[in-house]
């Protein structure tokens, strides 16, 4: 699969998000929990993680826990909590040997003090690396970010002819990373779900039936060649539409 994966760096995304979703239908699919598919969706989230690095993506912003998804029942909240909280102690050591520099997006403060400072610790003992970021979205909602934004903007006692995009831009939870320049959903629902909504303002799309768990290299390359087919135009005209 390597070798034949040629798409030039110029038309590769820089930065790809991803909303993980999918887990629970995929476990249902197999006569399995949920918290089975949120298990399996963390080992394929592994695997996309070391195709981002070969594939030469440089920001890698996934969405692991929205907001909203407080509102499922107890068990499985505690089971996704569990598994962040499993990751960070059994997978931080590699991906640190392999360069990548973890940040957090959403809020820290609902998480457990333990969970808390162990996102803390990873943020602080990768922050130099350089080969991919990975902004992991967790306790995360793109209109709780702009909330966030407004009420850092005026504690910061921003004056109204202040406030521009790049000011905006400086306030989010994101700030650091570019746009998203692709941002993929796997299972097939056609919405944000409160991802990114300020970010994802000329991001393109790519929507796939396949659950996440089942969301394998191969898809991600087909994901990449098809952003690197499309023609971004940001409202203007591209040259071949000129008479
Ligand atoms: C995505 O899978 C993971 C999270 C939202 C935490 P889901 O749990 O939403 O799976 P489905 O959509 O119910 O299949
Ligand atoms: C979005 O998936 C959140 C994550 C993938 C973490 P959901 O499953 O929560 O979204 P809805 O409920 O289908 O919109
Ligand atoms: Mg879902």
């Amino acid at each position: 699969m390597g070798e034949t994966f040629q798409i030039p760096p110029e038309k590769t995304p820089k930065h790809v998000a991803i909303i993980m979703d999918g887990n629970g239908r995929w476990a249902l699919s197999r006569g399995k929990p949920r918290l089975a598919g949120h298990r399996a969706g963390t080992e394929n989230l592994r695997r996309v993680i070391r195709a981002s690095v070969e594939f030469g993506v440089k920001y890698l912003t996934i969405y692991a826990f929205s907001t909203e998804n407080w509102g499922r029942p107890p068990a499985e909240v505690r089971g996704l909590m569990h598994i962040f909280e499993n990751v960070i102690d059994h997978e931080l050591e590699e991906l640190h040997q392999e360069g990548v520099q973890l940040r957090h997006i959403g809020r820290l403060e609902k998480l457990t003090p333990k969970l808390h400072k162990k996102v803390l610790a990873a943020i602080e003992l990768t922050k130099n690396n350089t080969r991919l970021v990975l902004n992991i979205a967790f306790n995360y909602g793109g209109r709780d970010e702009i909330v966030y934004a407004v009420q850092n903007m005026l504690q910061d006692g921003v004056s109204a002819e202040e406030v521009n995009i790049e000011l905006i831009n400086k306030y989010l939870f994101t700030v650091g990373s570019p746009d998203p320049d692709l941002i993929i959903r796997t299972s097939g629902e056609l919405r944000t779900s409160n991802f990114l909504i300020w970010q994802s303002a000329y991001s393109e799309w790519y929507i796939t039936p396949t659950f996440w768990p089942d969301f394998d290299k191969k898809e991600y390359a087909k994901a990449l060649q098809t952003y690197a087919d499309r023609d971004r135009r940001y409202g203007g005209v591209s040259d071949e539409h000129y008479e």
